[in-house]
């Protein structure tokens, strides 16, 4: 794993943006492997102001995100859908058939999982941008999922529903279920861009580098992966040496 220590939030944001900027110059019909939350967003900012500044175009590009909550439809404000489309999609010129997210409704959830897994097996992600739950999940590959696992239904843990409480009025509405990617397909992408931002992810990133490769925390997954870049604030990095 290459290890980047940035200053602060901006400069992680502007050094993952240029990261992905030379993947996109290099090969324009680059497959990128995206995620929400709140980490990624400084990144898709960047993005688009390249894009604004004309410095790339995602009109070939395709993308793939990680995970979508069961039972929110695209329009719903919480979804993932939602959140791409507001973050990023709708900000550029990318082609709306060139998205790809599971679907969060429309049919029984082992059905979606089915379609999506299909479309990851030929999808050739180039690079999966990552960010990292504080139990150590990558998606929604909760502490015990399986290094084996592909696209599935997960219950989801009680503090990432904790965590995820501040988007919605109260806990009662987070979803109790998502889809996503597993961690054999995370693991299929060429490149992996894993980014954490702020104190609160020290212990999660002190585990990761120190830590064992153990399916308990599911990120240390990534020492398996060639091509591993990690990009943390100071914050994130304050309890590494
Ligand atoms: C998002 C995802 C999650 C988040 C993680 C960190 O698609 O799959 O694994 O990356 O929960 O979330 P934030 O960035 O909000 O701290």
């Amino acid at each position: 794993m290459r290890i980047i220590i940035a200053q602060d939030y901006q400069e992680l944001s502007d050094r993952a943006s240029r990261i992905i900027v030379g993947l996109i110059t290099e090969k324009p019909d680059a497959v990128l492997g995206l995620a929400t939350g709140s980490t990624p967003i400084g990144l898709y900012q960047k993005l688009i102001e390249k894009y604004r500044e004309k410095v790339l175009s995602f009109e070939k590009i395709k993308t793939f995100n990680l995970d979508e909550y069961y039972g929110l439809s695209p329009e719903h404000p919480q979804s993932y859908h939602y959140f791409m489309r507001k973050q990023l999609f709708d900000h550029v010129d990318i082609k709306p058939e060139s998205i790809n997210i599971p679907r969060g409704v429309g049919a029984e959830p082992e059905v979606l999982c089915q379609e999506y897994n299909e479309k990851l097996k030929t999808a050739n992600i180039d690079l999966q941008v990552l960010g990292i739950g504080n139990n150590g999940h990558i998606g929604f590959n909760e502490p015990g999922t399986s290094f084996n696992q592909e696209t599935f239904v997960v219950e989801l843990a009680a503090e990432t529903r904790e965590a995820n409480k501040r988007f919605f009025s109260s806990i009662d509405e987070v979803p109790r279920h998502a889809i996503t990617m597993g961690i054999k397909n995370i693991m299929e992408a060429k490149k992996i861009l894993l980014l954490a931002s702020g104190v609160s992810k020290a212990p999660a990133i002190k585990r990761l580098i120190y830590g064992p490769i153990s399916e308990e925390f599911p990120a240390s997954v990534l020492k398996n992966h060639p091509d591993v870049t990690v990009i943390l604030d100071r914050e994130a990095a304050s309890m590494i040496k």
